[in-house]
């Protein structure tokens, strides 16, 4: 089977790179994470990518100043040296111009720790407390150039309990995040992910769902 090749942009920690890494070690998994890219210099992530022997490279957007598109060529050049296929933003803190999203478009992908369409931004899982949301999750979806928008590839959901923290809540979120990213990254290297009228169709979707409910603890 060919392999699909990855490159991972984080900004932080990385537990989303490290499930789609661990992954991505399973027998027959289509996927191999070619390399992680950082915007900030000291991102955790990065240390642990290196132990694992995975290329890393730092772009930072504070060499570019105000010239984004500077930053995103450069991070443009990387991505395409280790002929990434895939770009997977993971806790990517910085918005993407129109002219990169539409470079990588239907090529690249994002999580977020919320329901999408709802909870767009920042402290999503705060927000949904606030909002007194029942039903959280997290959503891996292509990406647009209006942010947190684009076709849905699989969707997570967990209760929101009474007395959650933005922290309990966030664990519940995260837990599913390194469940579903790396079936995203899947389905994509299987070729089983179209996109029609901005919606995703899996082809021979069913195990996994593209809607995962995990019971209520
Ligand atoms: C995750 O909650 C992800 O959904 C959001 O940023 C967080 C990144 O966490 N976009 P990590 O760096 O993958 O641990």
């Amino acid at each position: 089977m060919a392999m699909l090749n990855v490159a991972v942009l984080i900004s932080g920690r990385g537990s989303n790179m490290q499930a789609l890494v661990r992954a991505s070690h399973e027998p027959d998994y289509p996927a191999k994470i070619a390399c992680v890219i950082s915007n900030d210099p000291t991102a955790g992530g990065l240390v642990w990518a290196q132990k694992e022997g995975i290329p890393t490279a730092v772009v930072n957007h504070k060499d570019y100043g105000s010239d984004r598109e500077g930053f995103e060529a450069a991070l443009d050049a990387v991505i395409k040296k280790h002929d990434a296929q895939l770009v997977c933003l993971a806790g990517f803190m910085r918005i993407l111009t129109p002219w990169f999203v539409d470079a990588w478009r239907d090529r690249l992908i994002n999580i977020h720790p919320s329901l999408l369409p709802a909870f767009t931004g920042l402290h999503v899982q705060q927000k949904a407390i606030d909002y007194g949301a029942k039903v959280s999750g997290c959503t891996v979806h292509f990406v647009r150039a209006e942010m947190d928008h684009g076709p849905i590839i699989v969707q997570a959901a967990v209760p929101v309990m009474a007395d959650d923290t933005e922290l309990s809540l966030s664990e519940r979120i995260l837990e599913q995040e390194h469940n579903v990213y790396p079936i995203a990254v899947r389905w994509i290297a299987e070729g089983r992910v179209n996109i029609h009228s901005e919606k995703c169709f899996i082809l021979g979707e069913g195990e996994p769902p593209s809607l995962i409910c995990p019971m209520i603890r």
